[in-house]
């Protein structure tokens, strides 16, 4: 079974100035999930925002929120987005427990989900499949927006798809950096049902068009 192709534009691309405009815009346009990169300036190279940030937009969002955890320690920090996440997603290669982090994230009553670096290989994650509701496949090495997208991870998306189905599995399997109309075609085509764009939705002038585009239509 695959499940219908969601839209979670992220707001590390949107105007933070205007948080509420932008989430209710994305919203309007049509997004399905938002999207929420936190980063703590160890596990990547950036810092970005964090709780307090994702509760001002849960505070007028009325989608999920899906919490993207890229920080050195998620079993420390996951508890802090509990309350105004849907999805905590965080990385196999983070230090910690990660079957220990996932049922912990589970338990506090969110859906969980586990993420891949483009240098780390599918079968990392496969133990940890069982546990999840989503994984998630970079497509860019992790730290900032507006990177171009890295058509070689295809390969892992399958991979996704084939141990879902042998399994008998139901996660969603979702690409992240450099989302566009055509490379979210491409992401579908393998598998993504769940598209995380950034620069391409928040910088166009039509931003309903462009979710239609990278929704396919
Ligand atoms: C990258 C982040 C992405 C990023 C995507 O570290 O995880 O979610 O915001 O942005 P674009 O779509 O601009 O590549
Ligand atoms: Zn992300």
């Amino acid at each position: 079974m695959t499940p219908p192709v969601f839209v979670a534009p992220s707001l590390l691309a949107c105007d933070f100035g205007r948080l509420h405009e932008e989430v209710r815009r994305a919203e309007t346009a049509g997004a399905d999930w938002l999207h929420c990169d936190v980063m703590d300036g160890h596990f990547v190279e950036n810092i970005s925002f964090g709780p307090a940030f994702v509760d001002a937009a849960a505070r007028v969002a009325t989608v999920p929120l899906d919490v993207h955890l890229m920080v050195e320690r998620p079993d420390h920090y996951f508890p802090r987005f509990v309350k105004s996440a849907r999805i905590i997603t965080v990385h196999v290669e983070a230090r910690h427990d990660v079957a220990k982090t996932l049922a912990a994230i589970r338990a506090a009553g969110c859906a969980c989900g586990l993420a891949l670096r483009p240098a780390t290989a599918f079968e990392d994650v496969v133990p940890y499949l069982g546990q999840i509701d989503l994984v998630l496949v970079m497509t860019v090495v992790p730290g900032f927006g507006g990177q171009p997208f890295m058509s070689e991870m295809m390969p892992k998306v399958r991979a996704a798809v084939d141990a879902r189905a042998s399994l008998g599995l139901g996660f969603r399997i979702e690409v992240d950096g450099g989302i566009t109309a055509e490379t979210a075609a491409l992401s579908i085509a393998h598998g993504a049902d769940t598209l995380v764009a950034g620069t391409s939705v928040f910088a166009a002038t039509d931003m309903a068009a462009a979710i239609r585009g990278v929704r396919g239509g």
